[in-house]
């Protein structure tokens, strides 16, 4: 279990309703955190307190995309002033629109940058302020073994998860003066909806590409995300770490 970061810690977790959100919003909870989980999906919203066992007021949860930048950037500050405080913001919102680059739309390009990418700069700005004046927060992106090394038919989602990586270090050195840490996970392959939805084919051959020879579950993930976030790796920051079987090395 993480240890907390604060007595009171507060977190925003986004694209918190499902898969690999969901479980974050679960470990954080279980590491005596406040919990804002924010995703697009109202539907599965409402059945979040059930699945992560009624935190009660611990677990707050929002309806929002997170790309409406007034939108995003009005709920953070709502949170931290409800609080007092903002602690841990995870960017996990992202989606996929997978294609070969020859014949990529422009608006699937543009959509995975603005959902994976720009949501996160909006994010950070908003989260930077209360964390800065706090003198400490930990920020998490979820970046990708395919921001890594780049993957056939991702030209849109490498180019989004390199960006974050940019970002993670970029803000990692503008407020590790102010003890605000970021730092990015790398997932490989999880057990998801979004990877669910690959073709069977796919799946397979990623499978032979993993180390370890098989896809990680989304727990494999919250539980780095929740070591980010806590004063465990207090010394950390700027750094990405890989959840992949052993992929990337
Ligand atoms: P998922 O598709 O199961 O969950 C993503 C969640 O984000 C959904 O609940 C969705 O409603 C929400 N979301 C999407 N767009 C949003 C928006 N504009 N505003 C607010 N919420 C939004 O995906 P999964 O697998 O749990 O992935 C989570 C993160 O991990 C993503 O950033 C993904 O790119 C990353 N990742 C996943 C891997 C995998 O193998 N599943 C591998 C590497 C990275």
């Amino acid at each position: 279990m993480a240890e907390k970061t604060h007595d009171n810690a507060v977190a925003i977790v986004t694209g918190g309703a499902r898969g690999i959100g969901l479980e974050i919003c679960r470990e954080l909870l279980s590491a005596g955190m406040t919990v804002v989980a924010v995703d697009l999906r109202d539907d599965l919203l409402a059945g979040l307190p059930d699945a992560l066992g009624s935190p009660g007021e611990r677990l707050a949860t929002r309806a929002m995309d997170v790309t409406d930048s007034e939108g995003f950037t009005a709920l953070i500050d709502e949170v931290a002033e409800q609080h007092g405080r903002l602690d841990v913001l995870v960017n996990n919102a992202g989606i996929t629109r997978d294609g070969l680059l020859m014949r990529m739309e422009d608006e699937d390009w543009e959509m995975v940058l603005k959902v994976n990418l720009t949501s996160a700069f909006i994010g950070i700005r908003a989260a930077s302020r209360h964390m800065m004046r706090q003198r400490g927060g930990s920020i998490i992106n979820m970046a990708s073994f395919s921001g890594l090394e780049g993957n056939r038919g991702q030209a849109n989602y490498s180019a989004s998860k390199a960006g974050l990586i940019g970002l993670t270090k970029t803000t990692a050195k503008e407020f590790a003066g102010k003890n605000v840490r970021c730092n990015a996970v790398a997932p490989g392959f999880i057990q998801t909806e979004m990877t669910d939805a690959l073709p069977q084919q796919a799946k397979d051959v990623a499978q032979g590409l993993i180390p370890m020879k098989r896809f990680g579950e989304p727990s494999d993930v919250a539980r780095a995300v929740a070591f980010l976030a806590s004063d465990a790796s207090g010394y950390m920051t700027g750094q990405v770490l890989s959840v992949d079987g052993g992929m990337h090395m």
